[in-house]
């Protein structure tokens, strides 16, 4: 009764832990939500009736010239003309992959990754050359993805050395580099975030960012821009996919970013104590038991569960939620076929301090008690 391809299609187990975060008194590790403290205020004074009529599919223009004027400060080459605004940009992973992945694709992922985008690149039944920033080895794959800039699940942000390693692999090779950038505002530290598309010299390319992180998600808005010769495909496939993204949704964020106030510093102070108070909890709770990175942006650490304490972490994750504590099993960030490591991603950014030291404290304990009974 369905097409061939439901058969790939697997539930996010993302979305299935986020139903049960809602419980009261559940502290939640899990998704990659940002403090509700951080959301702007809401002006609707700039959403006239015009703006509920039907839009471009490519978005309203101010936005676009905005945007474009942003990805350029960034270092990439780019027109308002080559800025397609998104419905999120989980959006440009279904329009990348419809545009690139048959059956038996290869596509070159790091190890772990991104849920969401495995969900996606399987639907379309890819098949995967797993890679690590320092060895991009992405053999003969057709697509390249990558999240250079305080990656989802591990937090690493590439060094200019890893950056142009893997420009340089898909120009050799040339695989198409989608580059995927949601969390680059949330910088608490030096470090480089320059787009890998910018080095890239022959092969094709695209470039994601979304206004979830930094703004807020309901609003469900991102945006791509990507080579020449690609845009127009990847625009028919948003008018097929949705005609164009939410009207409303694009006035508030351009209303927001023509504030020109100091949002940005507001946000990564807030975000940089609680990863600090974050790191003194997960140190109390977890040394000894596991290994980490202190992250320079983004909003998640990941953790590596040391020998003794290794346990496959969606067992762990059942007793979790019975205690209160939701957190996301590493597992499920690696592809199909890859061996994964006994790790966890932890979100520390909707937690208060208190919560976070005490669903610490809890995930700690239930680890050891685990691996206690094993011996
Ligand atoms: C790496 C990455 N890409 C894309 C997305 C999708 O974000 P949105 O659709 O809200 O822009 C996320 C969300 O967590 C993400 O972590």
């Amino acid at each position: 009764m369905f097409a061939k391809r439901i058969e790939n299609l697997v539930e996010s187990p993302v979305r299935e832990i986020l139903k049960v975060i809602d419980r009261p008194g559940m502290i939640s590790f899990a998704g990659g939500l940002p403090a509700t403290e951080c959301f702007p205020a809401l002006d609707l004074s700039c959403v006239d009736s015009e703006h509920l009529q039907y839009g471009p599919s490519e978005g309203e223009s101010e936005l676009r010239e905005q945007v474009a004027a942003s990805l350029i400060e960034r270092g990439l080459q780019t027109t308002p003309e080559r800025v397609l605004i998104l419905s999120g940009s989980q959006q440009g992973i279904d329009l990348v992959a419809k545009l690139f992945v048959d059956r038996g694709t290869n596509v070159a992922v790091e190890a772990p990754t991104y849920l969401a985008a495995l969900q996606v690149f399987d639907l379309f039944g890819a098949e995967y050359i797993p890679y690590t920033a320092d060895q991009p080895k992405i053999g003969n794959s057709r697509l390249t993805y990558t999240i250079p800039t305080f990656q989802n699940p591990t937090g690493h942000c590439y060094s200019e050395e890893q950056r142009r390693a893997l420009a340089l692999a898909c120009d050799r090779s040339g695989s198409v580099l989608f580059e995927d950038d949601p969390y680059r505002d949330l910088v608490y530290g030096e470090c480089d975030r320059t787009p890998v598309c910018s080095y890239v010299r022959d092969t094709e390319w695209i470039y994601q960012s979304s206004f979830s992180k930094a703004y807020a998600p309901g609003l469900r808005l991102g945006y791509l821009t990507c080579s020449k010769k690609l845009f127009p495909h990847l625009v028919r496939l948003k008018q097929a996919a949705d005609l164009h993204s939410c009207r409303v949704s694009q006035r508030l964020i351009l209303q927001l970013l023509q504030l020109n106030d100091d949002r940005n510093q507001t946000l990564t102070t807030f975000y940089r104590r609680r990863r600090d108070s974050f790191d003194l909890s997960l140190t109390s709770a977890f040394s000894g038991i596991a290994d980490w990175q202190q992250p320079v942006g983004g909003l998640f650490y990941w953790l590596t569960l040391r020998p003794e304490f290794a346990i496959d972490t969606r067992e762990l994750l059942k007793q979790a939620i019975e205690a209160g504590v939701a957190f996301m099993p590493g597992e499920s960030f690696y592809p199909r076929g890859v061996k994964a490591l006994p790790s966890l991603r932890l979100n520390f950014s909707h937690a208060s301090p208190e919560e976070a030291a005490h669903g610490l404290r809890t995930l700690a304990g239930i680890i050891r008690t685990a691996c206690e009974s094993r011996v």
